[in-house]
């Protein structure tokens, strides 16, 4: 069994696989070489034979154990008919759902279609990797996604989706069933595509307050694992509830993912008492790599020996920044290559 896939399934390992987060991207400079000549944001992740290419650009460098596609997790309101663009600087622009009428917009019936150049970039990338690299598939978790529907964009403070969700509760209710459809086919067909494991990034669950956690968070992450094992049941699936902390505790049994993906803030100490129930994966500090090389690498020493007697992915906690130094990534693979000490 491929490293990352052992991993995901329970198997603790003297060296343990490695991938992260954002891992291709801006801050390569053959990413901004494809991307300029791809166009459009969007349009670098509808062309099959560029999305493969920055997919692979990161391991050809650092050797992860495992390939994420090129995708994001916005092409999925795209898919349902939304207006959904990425201007230089300015970060995702999208349509508004600002009530139940505008939900009326929205349709399940072209989404496979519209993303079927993505299945094409799944198949080119499986065989491009090495036998023992895994290929992770993804999207974005149902509420990380409708706070972009419903905000426009990203946000700073994450006030219009919350008060839609308080004082529209049905709408809300709607757009999540929607988008939990969408997301389980999508995810579906990147594992028959070739995806040999799946994370889904609910990146902005840390701004929902307890009552809301559950109907927009659990529930329907529950029912896309159900909904993939039921198609897949050998493929393993990562949740990564950022920024939830109490939540995180239960959050591997009450949705049934395989794997936690932890974000920066989680200390060492849950992170074991969660990987008592299976796979962790994380949570190196991102701003690490922007800076000092020792701290760097002593921090994730730390990391790696709090979580070395059981199952581990080391990652980051979030992201790759735009601005971290290719060289940086480099050290740190080079020592995440070699067994744990
Ligand atoms: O290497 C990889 O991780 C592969 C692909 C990937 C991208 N986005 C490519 C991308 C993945 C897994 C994502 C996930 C994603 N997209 C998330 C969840 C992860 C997280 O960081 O919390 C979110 C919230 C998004 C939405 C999104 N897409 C944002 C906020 C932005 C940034 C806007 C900006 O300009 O910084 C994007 C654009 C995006 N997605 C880029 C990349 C490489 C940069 C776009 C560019 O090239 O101009």
């Amino acid at each position: 069994m491929k490293p990352l896939i052992a991993a995901l399934k329970g198997r603790a390992s003297d060296r343990p696989p490695f991938w992260f987060m954002r891992q291709a991207g801006r801050y390569l400079p053959e990413y901004r070489a494809v991307r300029e000549k791809a166009g459009g944001f969007l349009d670098l992740c509808y062309s099959p034979d560029f999305a493969v290419e920055v997919t692979l650009q990161p391991l050809r460098r650092y050797g992860m154990d495992a390939a994420i596609l090129f995708s994001d997790i916005l092409v999925i309101p795209d898919a349902m008919g939304m207006q959904v663009s990425f201007q230089a600087g300015e970060g995702p622009k999208l349509e508004r759902i600002a009530r139940a009428e505008d939900l009326d917009k929205l349709s399940l019936d072209r989404v496979l279609e519209h993303l079927a150049p993505v299945m094409e970039t799944v198949k080119g990338v499986r065989a491009g990797l090495a036998p023992e690299q895994a290929l992770i598939g993804f999207a974005g978790g149902p509420f990380t996604v409708a706070s972009y529907m419903v905000e426009g964009g990203g946000s700073k403070d994450y006030q219009t989706v919350r008060a839609l969700a308080w004082s529209q509760p049905e709408t809300m209710a709607r757009l999540m069933d929607m988008l939990v459809e969408a997301t389980s086919r999508y995810l579906i067909a990147q594992i028959e595509a070739g995806a040999e494991a799946v994370q889904i990034f609910d990146s902005w669950a840390g701004v929902l307050p307890e009552p809301l956690f559950d109907p927009l968070v659990v529930t329907p992450t529950r029912r896309i694992v159900s909904a993939v094992r039921k198609a897949a049941p050998e493929i393993p699936i990562i949740g990564f509830p950022r920024g939830t902390g109490w939540h995180y505790r239960d959050y591997r049994s009450a949705t049934g993912v395989d794997c936690v993906a932890l974000d920066t803030a989680v200390p060492m100490e849950q992170a074991r008492s969660i990987q008592a129930g299976g796979c962790v994966q994380g949570n190196l500090d991102p701003a690490l790599l922007l800076g000092d090389v020792n701290a760097m690498l002593s921090e994730a020493d730390r990391i790696r020996s709090a979580l070395k007697d059981g199952p581990f992915v080391f990652n980051l906690g979030h992201g790759i920044g735009q601005f971290t130094p290719p060289e940086n990534v480099a050290a740190l693979s080079e020592r995440l290559r070699e067994p744990a000490a």
